[in-house]
């Protein structure tokens, strides 16, 4: 790793608590180097001064680093398994199912496990949990207005239901809003609840290094009830799940022993 980044990372680690060193080096250097040069800075020092001298450009830097894309119903097959055969498994142990969306970005991955949720269960009866570092993705989720490209992937009664045109946005309906909790959330450095029956946490341990993912596999491990489900994304096969104490329940799902 080259000084320049180094002391970078630990900089920005000092004054946010991020650790960039536990995110794939290329890569994320990629994506910073091309937001300093756009904004006129030689190196990561220069970049630095600037990020302490300009909040703005702090959460530029914020954006840039955290890669918010998501959608309703990401990978729909997959979203069918949790409705046909996870739910109806857990809800068989619980009646009140503990849910966390870990990583949540804008709201889309919560309100489409409240979505799902609500074809078995009353929407009154549902409580979830979303968290994620990015603050600015957080407000946007708690307003809940999508562009059409974000629904594309939505039943359509579904979509009925429970969305409203607003001009060229789509408003997400009370109802499902109110079952998701949002929490500004470090999932490398702060702790975690216990005791879930479902944790999703979907497309971001992709940009983590090996060292990084192995101890949050371990921890989301942890934070399951026995016979709990951890849903990862279509990227993110687990390959030796023992060694945390899971086991394959179907692909992409995990079930705690
Ligand atoms: C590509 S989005 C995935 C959103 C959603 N889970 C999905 O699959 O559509 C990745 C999210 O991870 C969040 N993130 C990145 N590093 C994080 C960290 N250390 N702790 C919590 N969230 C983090 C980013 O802010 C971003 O919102």
């Amino acid at each position: 790793m080259s000084n320049d980044y180094l002391e970078f990372i630990a900089s920005i680690k000092k004054k946010t608590g991020i650790d960039l060193s536990l995110y794939k080096e290329a890569q994320m250097k990629r994506r910073l180097t091309s937001l300093y040069e756009k904004k006129g800075y030689q190196d990561f020092n220069d970049f630095f001064k600037g990020i302490m001298a300009d909040e703005k450009l702090y959460y530029e830097f914020l954006d840039r680093m955290t890669i918010n894309v998501s959608e309703f119903y990401r990978n729909a097959k997959r979203w069918e398994v949790l409705q046909e055969k996870i739910l109806p498994q857990l809800l068989s142990q619980n009646k009140r199912l503990k849910i966390w969306s870990a990583a949540c970005s804008t709201g889309e991955e919560p309100y489409t496990i409240a979505m799902v949720l609500s074809n078995i269960k009353s929407l009154s009866d549902i409580s979830i949990l979303a968290t994620d570092i990015d603050e600015n993705a957080i407000a946007r989720a708690k307003v809940g207005t999508y562009p059409d490209r974000s629904l594309q992937e939505v039943p359509d009664l579904i979509k009925k239901k429970y969305f409203t045109k607003e001009g060229i946005f789509n408003k997400i309906d009370d109802s499902v809003k109110k079952t998701v909790t949002f929490k500004k959330q470090n999932l490398l450095a702060d702790s975690f609840e216990q005791n879930f029956d479902l944790i999703v946490c979907r497309n971001v341990l992709i940009y983590f290094t090996e060292e990084a993912k192995n101890t949050l596999y371990q921890k989301f491990s942890s934070a399951l009830r026995p016979g709990g489900i951890l849903f990862v994304g279509s990227t993110e096969q687990i390959f030796n799940p023992n060694s945390y104490g899971l086991e394959t329940e179907d692909t992409f799902f995990y079930r705690k022993l």
